[in-house]
């Protein structure tokens, strides 16, 4: 399956359920909705290979979802998504500015994409979300922590995500992934550190909320990776393989 990102997020909805479904408010119980699912992990992790798996699974047991990714997903946070990672001035970009940009893309995506998405029973699959500014300008650029809790509290309000899928490797492993021909960003451009430090935050979450967030051992074969979160999903959520 081919994500495409230039004209925004992925979509999918089967024209035969689509107008059958009743709009729903994104407060009532998950196990009435489709569930908001958050993939995270450092650069080289597998993540978006992960996505597309979750998304093609989807599609083939005709279940609505939605794709989307940080920064972006929404004309504004894709335009926030180049000056953060690629504009030309931005070598003297501040940790400050960086958090406050990072945020102003997630709630224009929490609002325009992800909400309505939720509420009109689509399930929502997400490359990136809250946590990836909790473990990178929390943990690894050490702005304050409660800060940044609270600006991430402030940017998705109730939207919080069911559950939280971190996709662990080591360094070298992420590293060699990283190495085929592609457009490298500012964010990539840390020293290693930088990355033994987003690793051990992200496990650190893992730590601190075992009911919502899960770790994925990264290092394994793609489908096996497939398998563990498809089984993980349907034990959790079993409205995704109901037809109800
Ligand atoms: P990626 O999604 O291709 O990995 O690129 C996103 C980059 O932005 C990655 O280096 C992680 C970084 N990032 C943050 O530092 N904070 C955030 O809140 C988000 C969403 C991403």
């Amino acid at each position: 399956m081919q994500l495409r990102w230039a004209h925004g997020p992925q979509v999918y909805v089967p024209a035969a359920t689509y107008s059958t479904i009743a709009p729903a408010c994104f407060t009532i119980d998950i196990m009435s909705r489709m569930p908001f699912i958050t993939f995270e992990g450092s650069e080289g992790c597998g993540k978006s290979t992960q996505v597309k798996r979750l998304a093609a699974c989807l599609e083939r047991v005709g279940i609505p979802f939605l794709v989307t990714r940080e920064p972006g997903g929404t004309p504004v946070g894709e335009s926030i998504r180049e000056l953060l990672q690629f504009a030309p001035h931005n070598a003297g970009m501040t940790s400050e500015t960086e958090l406050l940009l990072f945020e102003a893309s997630r709630s224009q995506l929490v609002r325009e994409m992800i909400k309505p998405a939720l509420e009109r029973g689509v399930c929502v699959i997400a490359d990136r979300f809250f946590d990836s500014t909790t473990v990178y300008q929390g943990a690894a650029r050490r702005l304050d922590r409660e800060i940044v809790e609270r600006l991430n509290a402030f940017a998705v309000g109730d939207c919080v995500p069911d559950i939280t899928f971190v996709l662990d490797v080591d360094a070298e492993t992420a590293r060699s992934r990283m190495q085929q021909p592609r457009r490298a960003d500012r964010m990539e451009q840390q020293p290693s550190e930088f990355y033994e430090q987003v690793r051990e935050a992200y496990r650190d979450l893992v730590r601190h909320e075992p009911d919502r967030i899960t770790l994925i051992d990264g290092s394994r074969e793609a489908d096996e990776i497939e398998n563990d979160i498809w089984k993980t999903l349907c034990s959790r959520f079993p409205n995704l393989t109901t037809d109800d």
